[in-house]
């Protein structure tokens, strides 16, 4: 179950811009693209080659091509901001929505919206969500992306707590976990007015889909 948190000083650069709360929508959806992209080029290090010959201008050389077909998986909303960088980096990607929300009581997946072809049109599924929080929704689009029948599934997120990462690898030890930072905790239930609600990641950036898209 190897879990991967990036050290990556491009990365800790941008998260601190990132987790700023002054840090506006425009800019914020912009880090989550960047830090999307860089996450992305070290979760697909081990994709599938085939060698093939390419002609330069002076000579025939040695080449190389994918061999694997990519899906994005991004849970909605805030999975949608990891989507379009990514893409550019691999434009044949196919990309499969998967709509979700947590229950503000229990905190559990809610599915709402998901629109797969009856058998996989793709060999390895990167699971797109910037929080991994109590597991919960990342847990939930394994299970279904495995109904599916997808075998090769990796998680790409941003910022995760402790509890979210040992929930999905209990549940799912095939899954890597690509994240730029482990955090340290998730808020229990709020004591006082104007303390946060449960399940947010401390210190984490707030609510991203909400700070992505200027809600809440
Ligand atoms: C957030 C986040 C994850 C989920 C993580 O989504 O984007 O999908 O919470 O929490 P979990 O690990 O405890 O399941 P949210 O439900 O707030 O929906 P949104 O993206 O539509 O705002
Ligand atoms: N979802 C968020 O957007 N932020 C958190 O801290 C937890 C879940």
């Amino acid at each position: 179950m190897p879990v991967l948190e990036s050290s990556h000083p491009l990365i800790k650069h941008k998260m601190t811009l990132l987790r700023d709360k002054n840090t506006e929508p425009k800019k914020f959806r912009e880090l989550i693209r960047e830090i999307s992209i860089l996450l992305a080029y070290e979760a697909t290090a081990d994709l599938g080659l085939k060698e093939v010959e390419v002609t330069t201008p002076l000579a025939p050389a040695k080449g190389y091509q994918l061999t694997e077909k990519i899906g994005l998986v991004p849970i909605l909303r805030a999975g949608l901001g990891m989507v379009e960088g990514i893409w550019e980096m691999m434009p044949s990607a196919e990309v499969w929505h998967i709509g979700l929300y947590r229950d503000h009581k229990t905190l559990e997946p809610v599915e709402y919206y998901s629109k797969l072809p009856v058998h996989p049109t793709v060999q390895v599924c990167l699971i797109l969500d910037p929080m991994l929080a109590t597991g919960g929704s990342a847990v939930a689009t394994v299970d279904i992306l495995k109904k599916w029948g997808a075998k090769r599934i990796k998680f790409v997120g941003v910022i995760a707590a402790p509890e979210g990462v040992k929930r999905l690898a209990q549940a799912h030890p095939d899954v890597d976990i690509h994240i730029a930072a482990i955090d340290d905790h998730l808020t229990g239930e709020p004591e006082k007015p104007g303390d946060p609600p449960a399940g947010y990641i401390v210190p984490g950036l707030g609510d991203a889909g909400d700070r992505q898209f200027g809600t809440g």
